[in-house]
């Protein structure tokens, strides 16, 4: 006790004094960045559509990307090829990189490419655990009791998951559950970073997976024919040449919008296309036919289905419609840079009736004109092209994850002592963890 006394005891004076100090640092620290944003005006701290380039978007984050991530090989933990080819090894990453949920594999491959990958886990920021898992499921290669199993042995092999706590480890979910594609995510995993083209999964579950301060919302997968800047399936037309005033096109799967939207489509038939579609079958709607059809109307509709993300919504960058988000949990990709207002409507889904036809019909084509201008400026962000491209979904990504970084990372099992090292719980070092770790 008598030690302790000898300190200064800590009053309200110094407490009120560290607290100006806070202040003080805050304000200061605020001023210096104004004014040496002023100086740089090629980092603009706010990046608007607006004023942007046409070939350059510059990134509200900072200077320049500085961040050196870790990919997991395929070989180096046992289970994670189960992750990315099924139980058999049979599923192809070649089948697993087309269609919406493509994301999964493509990050990766950007990743493995990428100059900010490091092959030394001392000195990565970042851990990136590649898994294809959503295609897997898919094509029977492994099913739901299998995925947590694998999931839960992946982890339990990775000294630096167990040293953060997960902090500083990335995965990729490409489809509408999100992590719920592993059962026991919230257990396991709920404190890594998240890349989801999805901000919310109420309609089968009672929660969302996503959590907006740490995990990333990242643009859907779209058809390379439609995303290529060259060669597309299916050229925009000209706003006079379209015939209807908006269009849905989509299945219906029993959701109120969807059928909302169809139904109004029979009162307002040259106004609102929506076609029955057959996505299977001898009458299939092919690619281009999608695209074709997509493209002769002003606005395209994206409502709700299973869940809040759709990939409609990416989709109309492409044919060069403007983008009407009708789901109201939506999460958009990109939020630091992008002024969704500038390039797409979203409006009320209690509202979906002839007042939205009435609502679209009042805007002067100009303004359409616009918005479609503004938006081919950006949808470069919604392509998945290497780094190399200063405006692609992967640099978009890039900078999103430079801002997640830490210098430091703790976790309930982790310890440090004077000298640096990092013990585990029973005191033993770092570099002498003992696999498998017993995990959360
Ligand atoms: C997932 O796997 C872990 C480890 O085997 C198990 O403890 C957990 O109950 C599983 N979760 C579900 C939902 O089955
Ligand atoms: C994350 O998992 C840990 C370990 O199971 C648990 O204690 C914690 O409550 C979870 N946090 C959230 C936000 O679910
Ligand atoms: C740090 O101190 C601990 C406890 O004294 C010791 O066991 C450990 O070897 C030291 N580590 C280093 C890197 O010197």
């Amino acid at each position: 006790m008598a030690t302790i006394n000898h300190r200064v005891p800590c009053t309200r004076t110094h407490q009120i004094a560290a607290l100006a100090l806070i202040v003080a640092t805050f304000f200061f620290t605020r001023l210096f960045d104004q004014t040496l944003n002023q100086c740089s005006s090629q980092y603009p701290t706010y990046f608007s559509v607006a004023n942007a380039p046409d070939d350059v978007v510059s990134w509200g984050y900072g200077a320049r990307l500085n961040l050196k991530i870790y990919v997991y090989g395929e070989d180096e933990i046992d289970g994670l090829k189960t992750l990315m080819y099924g139980r058999e090894g049979k599923i192809s990453a070649e089948a697993c990189v087309k269609g919406q949920w493509g994301t999964q594999v493509k990050i990766h491959r950007l990743l493995l490419q990428s100059m900010f990958r490091t092959r030394r886990k001392e000195e990565a920021d970042l851990f990136f655990v590649p898994s294809y898992v959503k295609c897997v499921r898919m094509m029977g290669g492994l099913n739901d009791k299998e995925i947590n199993q694998t999931y839960v042995k992946v982890l339990s092999q990775m000294p630096y998951f167990r040293l953060s706590g997960g902090r500083n480890h990335i995965f990729v979910f490409p489809s509408g559950a999100g992590a719920h594609l592993f059962k026991s995510w919230a257990t396991y995993m709920n404190r890594s970073i998240i890349l989801t083209p999805e901000g919310d999964r109420t309609d089968k579950r009672p929660t969302s997976a996503f959590n907006t301060w740490k995990d990333i919302i990242i643009p859907g997968n779209v058809d390379d024919g439609m995303a290529a800047p060259k060669g597309r399936l299916v050229d925009p037309l000209p706003l006079y040449r379209r015939k209807y005033l908006a269009n849905y096109l989509g299945r219906a799967q029993g959701k109120t919008g969807r059928l909302q939207l169809i139904e109004l489509s029979k009162q307002y038939p040259d106004k609102l296309e929506s076609p029955v579609l057959k996505f299977s079958g001898p009458d299939k709607l092919g690619r281009t036919d999608y695209f074709q059809h997509l493209r002769y109307a002003k606005f395209c509709l994206a409502p709700r289905g299973e869940s809040s993300w759709t990939l409609r919504f990416y989709e109309s960058f492409f044919v060069e419609c403007v983008p009407v988000i009708l789901s109201d949990q939506v999460e958009l990709p990109f939020q630091n840079v992008v002024d969704y207002t500038q390039i797409s409507i979203k409006w009320p889904s209690n509202q979906i009736g002839p007042q939205l036809l009435d609502y679209l019909e009042s805007i002067p084509d100009k303004n359409i004109e616009e918005m479609i201008s503004k938006g081919r400026k950006i949808r470069c962000l919604w392509v998945y092209t290497p780094e190399s491209e200063r405006c692609s979904a992967f640099s978009g990504i890039l900078w999103e994850l430079q801002k997640k970084m830490r210098q430091f990372h703790q976790s309930v099992e982790t310890f440090w002592l004077h000298n640096g090292s990092i013990v585990n719980r029973d005191l033993t070092e770092f570099s002498k963890w003992k696999l498998p770790m017993p995990l959360p």
